[in-house]
C-alpha cells in the first residue's frame, strides 16, 4: 500500500492542484474496470477521496452512483466493488 499512500499524500496537500489523469489507482486486479467505470462523469480523485470505506459503504457508493446513471453488468460490479474494497478499504486510510 505504499504507493498509495503517496498519492493520498498528494491529494491531502493539494487536492485542487491535482489534475485530471494525475492519480493513478493502485495496480491490482480490476484496476481497468474500476478506472474505466469511475471516470466517464467525474475524476478519479472523487474516488480516492472517499477511501476509507468499509465493504458496506463502497456498497452504497456504487448504488449511490448508479442512482446518477453508473452502468456495470452484475459482474462488473462485483469487480468493482471486490477492488474498492481491496485498495481503498479500511486498511487504506488516507493520513490526516
Ligand atoms: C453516471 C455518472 C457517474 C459515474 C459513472 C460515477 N459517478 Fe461518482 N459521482 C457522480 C456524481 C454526479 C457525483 C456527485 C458530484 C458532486 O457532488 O459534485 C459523484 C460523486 C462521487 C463521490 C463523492 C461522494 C458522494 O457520495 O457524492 C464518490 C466517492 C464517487 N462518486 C465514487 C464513484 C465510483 C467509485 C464510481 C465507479 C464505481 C463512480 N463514482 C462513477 C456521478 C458518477
Amino acid at each position: 500500500m505504499r504507493k498509495a499512500k503517496m498519492i493520498f499524500g498528494v491529494i491531502g496537500a493539494g487536492f485542487l492542484s491535482v489534475g485530471a489523469g494525475a492519480v493513478e489507482l493502485p495496480a491490482g486486479p480490476n484496476k481497468d474496470v474500476v478506472a474505466r467505470a469511475c471516470s466517464s462523469c467525474h475524476d478519479l480523485d472523487m474516488v480516492f477521496d472517499a477511501a476509507g470505506q468499509t465493504r458496506e459503504g463502497w456498497n452504497g457508493t456504487i448504488e449511490e452512483m448508479t442512482g446518477y446513471g453508473l452502468q456495470l453488468s452484475p459482474s462488473e460490479r462485483a469487480q468493482v466493488l471486490e477492488y474498492l474494497t481491496s485498495f481503498l478499504g479500511p486498511d487504506a486510510k488516507k493520513p490526516r
